[in-house]
């Protein structure tokens, strides 16, 4: 049922860590591979010994002891899945807020993997506005909540707060793989993507750059690779973390780079989605040593770069499609049909610096979809993992999957 699948049990403090026991032994039993990541405070509700037994691989506690340090992001990326349970209130409130000072929030700030929370807490904790805020916050970013049951609290009250059971637990994330499995929609496909941001080197120690972040085009390569697309991922300069399930990234610093191996990738290619913050200019000149202050002014001049997306709009053959972005501050909706038009784009996906939560750097995005027919399709603010869903569902319907 899940063989193959990469699990990793965080547990924060809370009675019903106790649960996390049985759930270990399902998942086990089940086929999954299963990792155990404690917060200090929930070994006093469940024993390590019993949970490393269980699981067959060590539980992780402290993000380093004497001897050795427990490598969270190689954690993350191992995962197919991260489920934390409990979700005690203290740790909901530090994943809202991006806390780090545990193991568990470390791995949980660099999983590239989907997670999924299962709250514990008393009712009255759990009907507060706060945690209702801190739900609301993680939900935004994609994570997925697993309902609370309504039963005896730890408190001996009766309420609305009590942990799922686990074998309700096991059940959500088997309904979670299952419901993955059979998206694999754009199983076929091969499909190029760019993020983040060039840089255009003035001389060794300075550059032209931008303020995007890559998260983007992260999740588009993320979502695609989830539904079953081979992803060339071509990205700039970028701190983000990558899934080493995508299956290709080429790492590229500047426009001129991104030009090459976007020329060398499209011709294998049948979705480019263009979502790179290229620059649009880059220095004539560029000194091989360090420029030295001298006048009061300093000019550089600066000359076009190639545009990938409008030239692979001219070179694109009738079954491929080719998707821009446009990021616009004004005049939006005006621009982005342009460059619909100018790119011989098939689609562009347009986002304004003028909403709130959309644009470089941020978790969410605003966007509107324009297609060459004259269809537009409008979506709310999301966070960026969904808006990857909506804008895939929508070159779905103009690909033959
Ligand atoms: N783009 C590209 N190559 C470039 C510049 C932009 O492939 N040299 C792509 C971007 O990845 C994006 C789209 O073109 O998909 C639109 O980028 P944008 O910077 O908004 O448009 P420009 O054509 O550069 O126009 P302007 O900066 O004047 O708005």
């Amino acid at each position: 049922m899940l063989q193959e699948k990469n699990i990793i049990i965080g547990i924060s403090g809370s009675i019903a860590a106790y649960k996390t026991i049985t759930l270990v032994r399902l998942l086990i039993k089940a086929g999954a591979n299963v990792k155990v990541v404690m917060t200090p405070a929930s070994k006093e509700f469940a024993s390590p010994l019993v949970l490393s037994t269980l699981s067959k691989n060590p539980v992780l506690i402290d993000l380093s002891t004497e001897n050795s340090w427990s490598n969270h992001v190689e954690l993350g990326r191992w995962a197919h899945l991260m489920v934390i349970v409990p979700l005690s209130c203290n740790t909901l409130a530090k994943l809202a807020h991006g806390f780090c000072d545990n193991l568990l929030m470390a791995v949980y700030l660099s999983a590239v993997c989907p997670v999924v929370v299962a709250p514990a807490m008393d009712e009255d904790m759990w009907k507060h506005n706060t945690t209702k805020e801190n739900l609301a916050k993680l939900s935004s970013v994609g994570n997925k909540i697993i309902p609370v049951d309504n039963g005896e609290l730890a408190s001996g009250l009766i309420g609305e707060g009590r942990m799922a059971e686990p074998d309700a637990i096991l059940k959500f994330i088997t309904d979670f793989f299952n419901e993955t499995e059979i998206k694999k929609d754009f199983r076929n496909k091969k499909i190029l993507i760019t993020a983040g941001p060039t840089y255009e080197s003035i001389d060794p120690v300075r550059f032209i750059g931008n303020h995007s972040s890559g998260k983007m085009g992260i999740a588009l390569a993320e979502e695609f690779t989830n539904r079953g697309a081979s992803v060339t991922l071509v990205i700039g300069p970028s701190d983000q973390n990558i899934s080493s399930n995508i299956s290709k990234t080429i790492r590229i610093k500047s426009a001129e780079e991104m030009y090459n191996a976007c020329l060398a990738e499209f011709p294998l290619s049948d979705i480019a989605i263009m979502s790179a913050a290229v620059a649009d200019y880059t220095p004539v000149n560029t000194s091989d040593q360090k420029i030295k202050k001298n006048d009061s002014t300093f000019t550089i001049e600066l000359q076009k770069t190639k545009d990938i997306l409008g030239h692979l709009g001219r070179v694109k053959s009738a079954n491929q499609i080719v998707v821009g972005f446009a990021l616009e501050t004004n005049n939006e909706r005006e621009y982005a049909l342009g460059k619909l038009k100018s790119k011989n784009a098939d689609l562009i996906v347009m986002n304004s610096l003028s909403n709130k939560g959309a644009g470089f750097e941020v978790d969410t995005n605003k966007v509107t979809l324009f297609h060459t027919s004259g269809k537009e399709f409008d979506f709310a603010l999301k966070s960026k993992k969904d808006v990857a869903k909506d804008i895939a569902d929508v070159i779905k319907s103009y690909v033959n999957v």
